[in-house]
């Protein structure tokens, strides 16, 4: 397989500066860790292999890259670094799961880098191998503030001849501003050659990968530097300000390529959307919203302001205003809000309500079915074109078990009616206001429970003699008594 690719993913380090009990690569930006944006990117080159080199937390590292694999719907090996030697020894390190007869371009990119794209390493890719014949391209880009990065030496007709760490430079080599990116593309061969030829003997003790570069040049092979204008895309995260800052930049990413494929935004700054959400044309997000997850927004829906949708599907035409709301379906033409909580598995059906101050859980809410305020519906069922009168409760959970509540179809339920679960309202049944149900109500039935009312009269002049209560009484019964 002479023209192969494998990628090698260094995630070894211990990422320090993150302080964090979190392996740095498990940090998340827009729903994904970075390591997981590290493989999408990758593995969208549909390499031949794909590789991850850990060391450090190496147990919850390679457990997480494994894991993504389904999602990637690409094999993922896992290659151990035993000590951090540097990154010379963390590709050598990869390169170790590769099959013995393995021959073409190893690309080697690192899990901190998580606005790399797809497109990118593909450019990369093609560069490297478009006949030139080089050794290894490595991916450059000028920054303002390059402190900290390797400095790329060229000659004077543009060629790369070195990369000098920056504790390795000299004051006129610490004033380049080309930087090496830490992605590279590389002749298999090359590469396994000039690794073997690697040195610690530099002020940091480290094998660096850097120095293949000056390897290959002195062997008198082709490298070349493939510069990229937009330095984000190489950017690293090192600690929690870099965290938010590439964080930040993302949303900005994934925000517009959903206004250029017709979304309106009205506010991208507060707006946050994950890089797996779906959204169809002409929906409106509002502001304060954020678009969490695995979530699927249908067409003409309205979002926000000042809502949280967590892995939830949307219906086209459907609004949802001031709420939350997890692991659920909102139909087609449905409203939910303001300020309303609806929690895992609330289905609510086409041109259904759930309006202001109401709580769902675990509920299949039929067509046209409405709970317009202040109410808690969880393991219920409710049909199709039924109302739910205000500050109606299915008292769910008995201290123990959580038991089901079952209403019809075009059944309407009397404000303030407590439904003790287990308990089944047939269709077209009523229930009266304040209602304590406790039995099943047949279909077409009236349930009511309250007692008759019964006034006691003067009681507050009686009972709280000298209250406000008692004054404004009194008052009023002689007023009574005047007509
Ligand atoms: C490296 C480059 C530098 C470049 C910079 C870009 C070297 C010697 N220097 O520097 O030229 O500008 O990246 O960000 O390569 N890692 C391992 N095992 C190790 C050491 C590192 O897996 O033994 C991994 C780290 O987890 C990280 C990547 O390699 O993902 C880069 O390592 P890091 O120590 O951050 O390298 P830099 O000093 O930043
Ligand atoms: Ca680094």
């Amino acid at each position: 397989m002479a023209n192969g690719t494998a990628v090698v993913i260094l995630a070894a380090g211990a990422g320090t500066r993150m302080r964090s009990k979190t392996p740095k690569v498990l940090h998340t930006i827009a729903g994904r860790t970075l390591l997981g944006h590290a493989l999408h990117a990758a593995a969208g080159t549909r390499p031949d292999h794909l590789v991850v080199v850990v060391g450090h937390d190496r147990d919850r590292v390679s457990a997480a890259a494994l894991g993504t694999a389904d999602e990637l719907d690409h094999a993922i090996l896992v290659a151990v670094q035993a000590e951090q030697r540097g990154t010379g020894d963390a590709v050598q390190a990869g390169l170790g799961a590769l099959p013995d007869d393995f021959a073409g371009t190893v690309v080697v990119t690192a899990a901190d880098v998580p606005l790399l794209d797809t497109t990118t390493l593909q450019e990369l890719l093609d560069t490297h191998t478009d006949g030139a014949g080089a050794a290894v391209t490595v991916l450059t880009t000028a920054v303002a503030d390059p402190t900290g990065y390797g400095r790329v030496l060229r000659t004077q007709d543009g060629q790369v001849t070195q990369i000098v760490e920056q504790k390795d430079a000299t004051p006129e080599q610490l004033a380049i501003t080309e930087i090496n990116s830490g992605v590279y593309a590389f002749d298999h061969v090359h590469l396994v050659s000039a690794l073997a030829q690697l040195r610690p003997d530099n002020s940091q003790g480290e094998l660096y990968l850097t120095d293949v570069i000056g390897i290959a040049r002195a062997a008198g092979q082709l490298v070349r530097g493939d510069h990229v204008d937009d330095e984000m895309l190489v950017a690293g995260c090192n600690d929690r300000i870099q965290l938010s800052q590439l964080g930040r930049e993302m949303n900005r990413r994934i925000v517009e390529g959903h206004q250029l494929a017709g979304v309106t935004v009205i506010d991208p700054e507060s707006t946050y959307i994950d890089v797996d959400v779906e959204i169809a044309q002409d929906v409106t997000i509002e502001p304060g919203s954020h678009l969490r997850g695995a979530t699927v927004i249908a067409e003409d829906a309205v979002i926000g302001p000042d809502t949280t949708l967590v892995d939830t599907e949307v219906g086209a035409g459907a609004t949802v205003l001031r709420s939350e709301v997890h692991l659920s379906a909102i139909r087609e033409n449905a409203t939910v809000g303001p300020f309303s909580y609806l929690r895992p598995n609330t289905d609510l059906g086409p041109r259904g309500k759930i309006g202001a101050f109401a709580e769902t859980k675990n509920a299949q809410i039929g067509a046209g079915s409405k709970i317009p305020h202040l109410s808690y519906i969880g393991d219920a069922t409710v049909g199709e074109g039924s109302n739910i009168g205000c500050a109606t409760v299915t008292v769910n959970y008995d201290g123990v078990n959580k038991h089901r509540t079952v209403i019809g179809d075009h059944a309407r339920i009397g404000s303030d009616t407590m439904l003790i679960a287990p308990v089944e309202v047939g269709d077209g049944a009523y229930t009266g206001a304040g209602t304590v149900i406790k039995r099943d109500v047949p279909p077409g039935a009236l349930a009511v429970s309250a007692a008759d009312q019964r006034n006691i009269e003067d009681w507050v002049l009686h009972k709280r003699p000298g209250t406000s209560s008692a004054d404004a009484a009194q008052q009023a019964i002689a007023r009574i008594d005047e007509q």
